[in-house]
């Protein structure tokens, strides 16, 4: 109920005082419940109001009902309580003001449903060919997209003027003429030099897998961009054979793809493996055939067979960059072996073009949610 001042029969100053106390906290309550502009101006007219609000019962009650003796003492306290009340009153009106300009909240109403984000068929893709690798024991690393000419080509055997350079080329930082070559800046061309940084950083034996991003000087077509993802893997220790690589990556190949398909490795290049292969599995679109019905596979260009990633043992000359740290081409081997993430993605999912990846349209991205 809103507070009315009360009668005095006692002018006494603890009379006063008490009463004063009670107003103030009559005050404060009104104060704290009012909010809205309507009960802004209602608390307002009940305190302040000239007719009727409280400070000119105040005045009536307190002031003019005081016994002749009394009414000095009364007049400077009545006095004071005023000044008090007015500046709490405005105090409390601007306070209110100022938190009331949010509408209040109405938590009946439904809420508002958030699209459900998710990972990107690449991003998958890279996340499926890494736990296969870490279900064999594998660890994960990775490392830096802007590179040195030293990580990304010379310490994997790459000499300075060698052709094999001309394959990946890339974009190299600029104004960097004046540094010497191996501390110039590039994006990476492929995730092989995080073998190198690891090497660097753990003894043998190592397993490990690298996921990551990559650039080269490749226009954008169906099936080219400058920009895409590998995952690497590098296995070392003492007595590992290619029959080692044939067996982990037949394995692997099996565990993406379907345990029907096959594998076969044909010989390749690579300045850091030695020898090196490129292996391939069989069409998972058409079995093997080159056909699907009467016509002739695509995915595989009627061969059978599809490119999946080149691979190879370590180069002895590679160990010779990090041999101190226990990489003794006398005493170590290893395999290396490099994928890409995108063209795979591109099989599992049908694809026939490529930069659909990376355009953004949410109508294509959806069917992957
Ligand atoms: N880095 C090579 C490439 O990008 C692939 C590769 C990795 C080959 C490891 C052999 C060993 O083409």
């Amino acid at each position: 109920m809103a507070y009315t001042v009360p009668k005095l029969k006692d002018f006494s100053p603890a009379a006063l005082d008490n009463a004063a106390r009670e107003l103030l906290s009559a005050l404060e309550r009104e104060a704290a419940q009012t909010g809205s502009a309507d009960q802004r101006k209602s608390f307002r007219d009940h305190w302040l109001g000239r007719k009727d609000g409280i400070l000119a019962q105040m005045n009536q009650l307190w002031l003019k009902a005081a016994p002749k003796e009394a009414k000095r003492e009364v007049g400077q306290r009545v006095n004071q309580l005023k000044a008090e009340v007015e500046q709490k009153v405005e105090a409390a009106l601007t306070k209110a003001a100022n938190v009331t300009t949010t509408p209040s909240l109405d938590i009946s109403l439904p809420g508002i449903r958030r699209q459900l984000g998710a990972e990107h068929p690449i991003i998958r893709t890279m996340h499926e060919i890494v736990g296969v690798f870490k279900n064999l024991g594998y660890s994960v690393a990775e490392g830096p997209v802007v590179e040195t000419d030293y990580y990304n080509f010379e310490a994997l055997n790459f000499p300075p003027n060698h052709p094999a350079r001309d394959t990946q080329d890339t974009l190299f930082l600029a104004n960097q003429e004046a540094k010497p070559r191996r501390e110039q800046l590039l994006l990476r061309t492929h995730t092989s030099p995080v073998q190198i940084r690891t090497m660097e950083k753990l003894k043998p034996p190592i397993r490990i897998v690298i996921p990551g991003k990559v650039h080269r000087n490749d226009p954008p077509d169906a099936s080219h961009s400058p920009m895409f993802h590998q995952v690497e893997g590098l296995a070392v220790d003492t007595n590992i054979t290619f029959g080692d690589l044939k067996g982990t990556l037949d394995h692997a190949m099996k565990a993406l793809f379907g345990a029907s398909v096959r594998t076969g490795f044909r010989p390749s290049f690579f300045p850091f493996t030695e020898p090196s292969a490129e292996m391939f599995v069989s069409c998972f679109i058409c079995g093997g055939s080159g056909k699907r019905g009467p016509d002739p596979c695509r995915p595989c260009k009627q061969t059978g067979w599809i490119e999946i990633l080149g691979c190879g043992m370590v180069d002895p000359n590679v160990f010779e960059f990090v041999k101190q740290n226990g990489y003794d081409p006398e005493k170590v081997s290893g395999f290396a072996f490099g994928m890409g993430v995108d063209r795979i993605a591109m099989l599992k999912y049908g694809l026939d073009d490529l930069q659909l990846f990376f355009q953004g349209d949410v109508r294509f991205l959806q069917q992957f949610a």
